[in-house]
């Protein structure tokens, strides 16, 4: 186990509050067991996700008060395109003030219904976007993935024999385009190989369909390519960058995560008209092309955190720390999500808790258990996520995955935090037989996992934290 050490020191600190198990069985109580319901200034250690959650550097802060707030022809918005191009290398750059926006302008644009998109696992609001324009998100990742216990370095990969039965089952005319997600984080954050990406290029090209990226985690997945992939070793991560996108044909973009800011994202294509009509929806629900739903400073920090993320020392750091945390917890038996990925660590909750049946939710039993015995939060990533009610029966179909995501965010919790989370998890498991299941008593027709409320089968047995309060 390799001690990941930090290539930065603290300037800022930001105090967190201690509550007490009673305090925190309360806010379950009112939040209806759903984290996404408790005030984050009663969370010790939050996982629940990378995303918006990165600790900007002070170039990125300076950069901030060199925002250029006019409305049209912002100079921070010709410095965000000139750094976008340079990485990414598509013609067209549309800032949107988040991923989700990015889809939602790409799909309502160019995805009609009946029509498919193929990836290798869609992100939940990916999905939903597809979805919500009446058309298939078809999930087309190498069997593998969905074994916790394999240990593939490229888990992310799209399975190329599949892709082609689809294409020629569903016709080409029914595929707008198909995308690949870097890295996977629905199937455990696995990166995808530069080989697979090529192979795909090379597949679709055959066909005449166009390849997008969902780059939330790019910079992380062009490390593991640097780290795993035969001829990438001295490659600058740069240069790893560039030739990945260099097989697309455009990307969406949530710059929450690999760009390093709090706010912000975008779409990148070559296709003239599909960036001329995306533009016109982008002035009617975002705004002008130059700012997209974002204040100058925002692009700024942005453009400033897209080259920041392409350091090495910092990758390194990045994914030493992920490793750590799940190195930890393997050391001890509890299982998780294997090989560890790059921005999160995924317990895996069949094994953690095989007595609870999917049906009672054991991921989410874990989340909540693990916010109220010691204050961490994390996030469901099984039934309650993706599990749909069969529209004849109503039974619920589970996904195969049932997961929980400690999402580790960048820059911000010190190894001794990454610690505490480890020993706590560990604690749990010990005492895994006393948790219960939970059944769902609200559930919204979309993206349910924002707002579904639970209630927990029986009541809920003490549990011994490692410290009285955290
Ligand atoms: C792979 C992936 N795609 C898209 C998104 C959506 O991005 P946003 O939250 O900025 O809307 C996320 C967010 O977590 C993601 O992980």
């Amino acid at each position: 186990m390799r001690f990941p050490s930090e290539p930065f020191r603290i300037k800022v600190v930001e105090p967190i509050r201690r509550t007490s198990h009673e305090e925190r069985e309360r806010l379950l109580q009112a939040a209806g067991y759903n984290l996404f319901h408790v005030p984050a200034d009663s969370v010790y250690v939050d996982l629940l996700t990378d995303s918006g959650t990165s600790a900007m550097s002070d170039q990125q802060w300076a950069g901030l008060m060199l925002g250029d707030e006019s409305y049209a022809g912002s100079k921070n918005f010709y410095h965000f395109e000139a750094v976008v191009r340079s990485i990414f290398g598509y013609r067209y750059v549309i800032p949107t003030h988040q991923g989700r926006m990015a889809e939602n302008l790409l799909f309502s644009t160019v995805v009609k219904p009946g029509m498919c998109v193929p990836n290798n696992i869609h992100f939940d609001t990916t999905r939903a976007n597809v979805e919500h324009q009446k058309a298939e998100a078809l999930d087309l990742v190498i069997k593998e993935a969905y074994d916790p216990h394999c240990e593939l370095p490229f888990k992310g990969n799209m399975d190329l024999a599949r892709l082609e039965e689809a294409i020629n089952r569903l016709g080409r005319r029914s595929i707008p385009f198909a995308m690949i997600t870097i890295t996977n984080n629905s199937g455990g954050g696995q990166p995808v190989s530069m080989e697979n990406i090529r192979k795909t290029r090379e597949l679709l090209n055959r066909y005449g369909i166009p390849f997008l990226f969902d780059a939330c985690r790019f910079a992380e997945n062009c490390f593991f390519i640097k780290e795993r992939e035969t001829g990438y070793g001295e490659k600058p991560v740069i240069d790893i960058a560039r030739e990945l996108f260099s097989y697309g044909d455009g990307c969406t973009m949530s710059a929450k995560k690999d760009g390093l800011v709090n706010i912000g994202g975008f779409l990148s294509l070559n296709d003239e008209r599909w960036a001329q009509e995306i533009t016109n929806m982008l002035i009617l629900v975002e705004g002008f092309p130059t700012y997209g739903g974002l204040a100058g400073r925002d692009l700024e920090a942005m453009a400033r955190g897209l080259q920041e993320v392409l350091d090495e020392e910092y990758l390194r750091f990045r994914i030493s720390q992920v490793r750590y945390l799940g190195e930890l917890l393997e050391a001890a038996g509890v299982p998780i999500l294997k090989p560890i990925g790059g921005h999160a660590v995924y317990l895996n909750a069949k094994e953690f808790l095989p007595s609870i049946p999917q049906d009672q939710f054991p991921a989410q039993a874990l989340v909540l258990n693990l916010y109220r015995e010691y204050g961490i939060r994390s996030v469901e990533i099984g039934t309650v996520m993706f599990g749909k009610r069969d529209q004849v029966t109503g039974r619920m179909i589970h996904p195969e995955l049932e997961l929980v995501r400690l999402a580790i965010p960048r820059r911000v919790y010190t190894n001794m935090q990454i610690a505490y989370v480890a020993e706590s998890i560990v604690s749990l498991y010990n005492q895994r037989d006393s948790i219960k299941g939970l059944t769902m008593s609200y559930e919204a027709p979309l993206l349910r996992h924002f707002t579904a409320r639970f209630a927990e089968l029986s009541s809920p047995t003490t549990i011994q934290p490692p410290d009285a309060e955290v």
